[in-house]
């Protein structure tokens, strides 16, 4: 039962309906054909793509003053209701109206349609993510350049890419690193604070405020949400040794799916407990070390050592954990996989947390004063950040 496609051409563009994004979306193609068909509307675009909607994704996306909030942008029809056929299907200046049973207007714009297209590839202003290579080399922005938004969209990239980037030449400023954070978000506090200071200190309440080395981690495995992104601005770095390293957890993953398909299985389907107890804190979740999606993609790393709880699992099952675990262990901490380099005052290291490992070298406190300031930001406004510098671009 196809109807008619009623075409209404008019001069001047001012029937184009406006869909309540602020990304900008397609101006064209032009639709040329619409009809009701007892899959939807099937729908025919001037450059030959072709598609059918569903009448209730089509109601579901009217874009009117009372299907979506005009202020908020936010949708406000609810899909519950089957929607029987539209009483009337039409193009003006090749977009598309529809006219449904119960009186009410839907309009489309014909490009924002194009874009939405079920077989439309998807564009993102958000990197994939990109496991390092043998080659890899970090992304530096200068300090003044991320102060620009072409600086601050070339580090937002590397970041969401590789999961590490360096700020360099930066002012030797205390609170640097939170002035630079809250440029993308509001500072992610945990139970050291929204900004902690990376020295060796008297009664330090963890391995990273003594000089010792520190084995590549993440922080805050003991936290169900650890922080996402972690930014480390270098004040002082005049000590001997506290060289920086880093490994790719994506990268790794990969490696230890080929040389050990049994052993990724077993850390990212073996739920085991991390914790942090100090005088006033017992912060403390279970989980596995490897967390992958249904694509076998790295979701999150979980390793830390030092906060590793007690290991709670069926006895038949230890071994093969713990040699599970010394492999991945390997394969961190083997030369190919390591990234080292050395803080300069002035530098901002930042990396993915949940991605990337970090450590240290042992350092000597009585050659020279170290001393980080860092921060946390959730990987969500950087993906922000990045997609709102786009909406300009
Ligand atoms: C930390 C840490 C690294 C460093 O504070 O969690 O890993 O270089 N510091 O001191
Ligand atoms: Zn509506
Ligand atoms: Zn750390």
């Amino acid at each position: 039962m196809n109807s008619a496609v009623q075409t209404i051409p008019t001069a001047s563009n001012k029937h184009a309906p406006e869909m309540g994004e602020l990304t900008p979306y397609h101006t064209e193609p032009s639709l040329i054909q619409a009809a009701t068909t007892p899959m939807g509307v099937s729908l025919e675009w001037q450059d030959g793509q072709q598609t059918t909607l569903p009448l209730r994704w089509l109601r579901d996306h009217c874009a009117c003053q009372a299907c979506r909030h005009p202020q908020t942008r936010e949708r406000l029809y609810l899909p519950l209701d089957a929607i029987t056929e539209p009483l009337s299907v039409a193009l003006w200046d090749g977009h598309l109206h529809l006219h449904w049973q119960d009186g009410h207007v839907s309009a489309f714009h014909s490009g924002w349609l194009y874009q939405r297209r079920p077989t439309a590839i998807r564009h993102s202003a958000v990197p994939s993510v990109q496991p390092w290579n043998d080659n890899f080399a970090p992304e530096r922005v200068c300090h003044t350049d991320f102060l620009t938004l072409h600086g601050e969209k070339a580090w937002l990239t590397a970041m969401l890419r590789d999961g590490l980037a360096l700020i360099t030449d930066g002012p030797l400023l205390e609170e640097e690193v939170s002035r630079l954070a809250e440029r993308i978000g509001p500072q992610r506090a945990t139970n050291f604070g929204a900004r902690f200071d990376v020295r060796s200190k008297p009664n330090p309440n963890n391995a990273a405020y003594t000089a010792v080395g520190l084995p590549l981690h993440i922080d805050l495995p003991n936290w169900r949400q650890p922080p996402d992104i972690q930014l480390l601005y270098c004040l002082q770095n005049e000590a001997s040794g506290g060289e920086s390293l880093f490994a790719d957890g994506a990268r790794v993953v990969e490696a230890l799916r080929q040389q050990d398909p049994a052993a990724l299985a077993i850390l990212s389907e073996t739920p085991i407990d991390f914790r942090f107890q100090d005088e006033t804190h017992d912060i403390s979740t279970r989980a596995p070390v490897i967390t992958l999606d249904a694509k076998g993609n790295l979701v999150e790393m979980r390793l830390n050592n030092w906060i590793r709880d007690a290991l709670h699992l069926p006895v038949e099952q230890m071994d093969a954990w713990y040699n599970a675990y010394a492999l991945l262990w390997t394969l961190f901490h083997s030369e190919a996989h390591q990234l080292e380099l050395t803080l300069r005052p002035g530098q901002m290291i930042a990396f993915d947390n949940r991605r990337v490992l970090h450590g240290r070298r042992e350092f000597d406190p009585n050659s020279g004063a170290r001393h980080l300031q860092g921060t946390y930001l959730d990987r969500d406004m950087l993906a922000s950040r990045l997609r709102v510098i786009a909406r300009s671009d």
